[in-house]
């Protein structure tokens, strides 16, 4: 074992004897955790969040916290030593990992003791911890309860806070479900599957509907319960939501500014739209689509053309015919993202009125702006014709 994995092996047996453990902490300590909303300076505030954890425990403790996989460099008298660590809980409850970064400095008085500590639960979606380790699988191991229940921290006491809160993580659980589904569709789509391809479409444009249901809690927030926390939100708002924006790549809008492009972003703009699925998909049923459309460059913003337009005119020709129901469902997941829009800024004006959004924007004016956009006009165009 290395010298540095030594420490860090020592750290956590000195767990429960907390003068042991300070040991090997610097007084000067910064440490990121991911249940402490900012950045912890100095032993003191560390104290405070295992007081403040104290008081809200529940559930088993631990039977055991311990560090694995330690890999560690050294540069002198300066080291960085990356580990799971784990904390496994009675059977049946899951165990809990963290993927921790300690930054560690070594002085003659005291060798090597812990400068910078970074502790990050690992997330809902990662999966690389199976949710019945070291025990039955149960209920809240498998949804990984623990994990998702302590996302919800508020950073005021104002009562509606929580519901703020709670109503943006649903929307992005799903949003990552309609994602999922999304991919699905275009493969079913480009394999030919109408049934699969409706089935999926389908499901689609019902969590739209739910999604955009939902808004209906959120309108019960008044103007002034949502002022009680909203300077706390800073500059954080809905806009950088990258899920959503990711939505809206997969369903065909290029262009997205510089600043929003992450990777999955990028990806997803480079990638073939829904619509490019549904050309190969009527291309597929013996409609002729035109080559050029089908090859185009997908990066490239989808410029609507009469060519395209007569080959959807065609597929909605025979209502019974397969391709028209699946354009038709296209139709409804376009349809529930315009109401989801529509919704979105009628609640906005409700609670916020014409102020400017945290975001930066011009609040309600700039999402008007966005309204009435469909993703898929030329089905909007030959359906009715
Ligand atoms: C009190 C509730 C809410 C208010 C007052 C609000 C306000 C706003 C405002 C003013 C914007 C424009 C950008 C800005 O300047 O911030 C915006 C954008 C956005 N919000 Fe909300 N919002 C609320 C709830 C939600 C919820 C629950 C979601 C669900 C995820 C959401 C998702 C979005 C998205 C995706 C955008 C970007 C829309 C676009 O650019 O087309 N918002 N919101």
């Amino acid at each position: 074992m290395t010298e540095i994995a030594a420490v860090v092996e020592g750290l956590y047996r000195a767990l429960g004897d907390r003068a042991a453990f300070d040991a090997y902490l610097d007084p000067r300590i910064t440490i990121w955790e991911s249940d402490a909303d900012r950045l912890l300076d100095g032993l003191p505030s560390l104290d405070e969040l295992r007081d403040r954890r104290a008081a809200r425990a529940s559930g088993p403790s631990p039977v055991s916290v311990a560090p694995e996989d330690i890999r560690a460099d050294v540069w002198g008298d300066t080291a960085v030593a990356r580990y799971l660590l784990r904390a496994r809980f009675p059977a049946p409850s899951a165990d809990r990992c963290f993927r921790v970064t300690d930054v560690l400095r070594r002085d003659d008085e005291h060798g090597w003791r812990i400068v910078h500590h970074h502790a990050e639960a690992l997330s809902l979606l990662d999966r690389s911890v199976p949710p019945h380790a070291g025990g039955t699988l149960t209920y809240g191991g498998y949804l990984r309860l623990d994990e998702l229940l302590a996302c919800q921290t508020p950073l005021t006491d104002a009562h509606d806070e929580l519901l703020f809160v709670v109503i943006h993580q649903v929307y992005e659980l799903w949003f990552a479900q309609i994602l999922h589904e999304a991919a699905l569709l275009q493969r079913r789509l480009e394999d030919g599957d109408s049934t699969g391809a409706l089935h999926t479409a389908r499901r689609i444009a019902k969590i739209l509907k739910t999604i955009v249901g939902q808004l209906d809690v959120l309108e019960t927030m008044t103007p002034r319960q949502f002022a009680s926390f909203r300077p706390e939100l800073g500059s954080s708002s809905g806009f950088q939501s990258h899920q959503f924006r990711e939505l809206e790549a997969v369903l065909g809008r290029r262009g997205f500014a510089r600043d929003v492009l992450d990777e999955r972003l990028r990806a997803a703009t480079t990638r073939r739209s829904v619509f490019d699925s549904l050309l190969r998909y009527l291309a597929g049923t013996g409609l002729a689509v035109p080559p050029d459309a089908l090859d185009r460059d997908p990066a490239q913003p989808w410029r609507p053309r009469a060519d395209v337009r007569a080959v959807l005119a065609t597929a909605y020709a025979d209502e019974r015919n397969p391709a028209a129901e699946v354009c038709e469902a296209l139709v409804d997941i376009d349809e529930g993202v315009q109401e989801w829009r529509y919704r979105h800024v009628k609640m906005v004006e409700r609670i916020i009125g014409s102020r400017t959004g945290t975001g930066g924007s011009s609040g309600a004016d700039y999402l008007r702006s966005t309204l009435f956009r469909p993703a898929f006009p030329e089905l909007w165009e030959v359906r009715g014709a």
